[in-house]
């Protein structure tokens, strides 16, 4: 199928070279004209592992090309996927100019088009966005008849670091439809992934995503409730974490407590379904909770290394690890930046390394960056890993201690083992722990 995509960020580019790779002939849209031109060049303009490889495929066998030219590309092809970002506002409601600038571009390249076409919101929207925004916008701007007009909703269940395979292999593919144009485009395209396909209104469509990213986020913050419990009495949470994952309904995914959630989509789409619940006069006290915990999480990492310091002014604190998990450079929502921010303001004289966010990180706080973990944590008193990258997880703890002034290390991720950090000689403390 001739398919565009609108937006070359995260799901755009991955939607995208994956199509590709199935043999679809994808253009890659953006305003930006330095994404496409390094698309165009065979270069990913994001990291993700595997990304790159994809989209050289994807350029070699011209199933992909990136472009400025979108309402040409548009018209062209026979489906469009809208991947544009959904902000949030200061409020946490989700802010739609991104959507809606796409959907009147697209009704605007529609003008000069006969026949049918399919436009697909993949980007996470709140309920009834596709329905009340996205088709009524392309038809007043199209001035087309809604027969010829097919309108989806396709969320995408993608993980950072694990995108692509995410992608190739998903659990399930959510086909939202508002007719039959739409719905017999989406299964042709799906038609080589096996998975379950689920077929329903876009508006399902699109609260099956807030309610699966939601459930997912307040797995967590209930974990970390426990988990701060389990410290109070003596209890290893990981232990009872092994115990409620063998209940098969409870599962043992997402059961590791820690220093809360992060990213470019749990912190934002908690927030935007309890603001679009509150502006429906719902109650949503579960996402409150959620959001609460999570804001908590952070702050007893601080109060662990206050409790071991004694006074945090004057110390110097290395944080290890600034991206929101390992495998990443995405540094949005990071719970690093609450926990640097906290301890500047305490007084500390803080050192941050990560492998791979330090650059994003630096245009949101200017701490001091060193381009290695050792130089990071040279003359610590104490040190605090903020994110589980295999580099901290293998960290040689002998020689980390007598780089370091103090013996202070906190382990906002139980990346390490406890039994090994003690034994060596470290004041160790993490969540969970007990
Ligand atoms: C998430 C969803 O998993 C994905 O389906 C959706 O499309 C986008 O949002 P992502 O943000 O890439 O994906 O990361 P994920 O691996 O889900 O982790 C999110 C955050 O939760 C990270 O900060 C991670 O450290 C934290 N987390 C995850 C925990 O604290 N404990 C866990 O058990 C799992």
């Amino acid at each position: 199928m001739k398919v565009s995509v609108i937006g070359t960020g995260y799901v755009g580019l991955v939607t995208g070279a994956t199509l590709a790779d199935l043999g679809n002939q994808v253009v890659c849209l953006d305003i930006l004209e330095e994404k496409i031109d390094m698309l165009n060049s065979g270069k990913s303009p994001i990291f993700e592992p595997g990304l790159e490889e994809l989209i050289q495929k994807g350029i070699k066998t011209k199933n992909l090309i990136g472009s400025i030219e979108i309402e040409q590309h548009v018209r062209n092809s026979d489906i469009t996927f809208i991947c544009v970002g959904t902000p949030s506002d200061k409020d946490g409601n989700i802010d739609l100019s991104y959507i809606k600038s796409a959907s009147s571009t697209i009704g605007r390249a529609l003008r000069d088009k006969s026949g049918e076409h399919t436009v697909v919101v993949k980007s996470t929207v709140v309920p009834l966005t596709t329905e009340d925004v996205v088709m009524p916008n392309i038809l007043k701007k199209s001035g087309w008849k809604r027969e010829n007009l097919g309108i989806g909703m396709n969320p995408e269940f993608l993980r950072e670091g694990s995108a692509i395979n995410d992608a190739q292999n998903p659990d399930r593919i959510v086909i939202g439809y508002a007719d039959e144009i739409a719905k017999k485009t989406l299964n042709h395209l799906y038609e080589p992934y096996k998975c379950t396909k689920l077929e329903c209104i876009p508006r399902t469509a699109e609260l099956i995503k807030y309610a699966s990213n939601s459930f997912l986020a307040a797995k967590i913050s209930f974990v970390n409730e426990i988990a701060n419990m389990s410290n109070i009495w003596g209890i290893d949470f990981q232990e009872v974490a092994e115990g409620m994952g063998l209940d098969s309904r409870i599962s043992a995914e997402f059961l590791r407590a820690g220093a809360g959630f992060g990213g470019s989509c749990f912190p934002k789409d908690v927030k935007a379904l309890a603001a679009a619940a509150k502006n429906s006069n719902v109650e949503s006290l579960m996402l409150k909770a959620t959001l609460e915990v999570n804001d908590i999480q952070p702050k007893i990492i601080v109060k662990m290394a206050e409790e071991r310091l004694g006074i945090i002014k004057g110390k110097k604190i290395a944080i290890l690890g600034l991206a929101f998990k390992p495998d990443t450079d995405d540094v949005r929502e990071s719970r690093s930046e609450i926990v640097i921010k906290e301890l500047i303001e305490k007084g500390a004289e803080v050192t941050a390394h990560d492998p791979e966010g330090m650059p994003n990180f630096k245009e949101i706080i200017d701490v001091s960056m060193m381009p290695t973990h050792e130089l990071a944590t040279e003359k610590a008193d104490c040190v605090i890993i903020m994110t589980e990258w295999n580099l901290y997880k293998n960290l040689d703890l002998r020689s980390l201690l007598q780089r370091m002034n103090g013996n202070v290390l906190i382990d906002g991720r139980r990346a390490l083992n406890a039994k090994e950090a003690e034994k060596t000689g470290f004041d160790y403390k993490t969540i969970g722990l007990g």
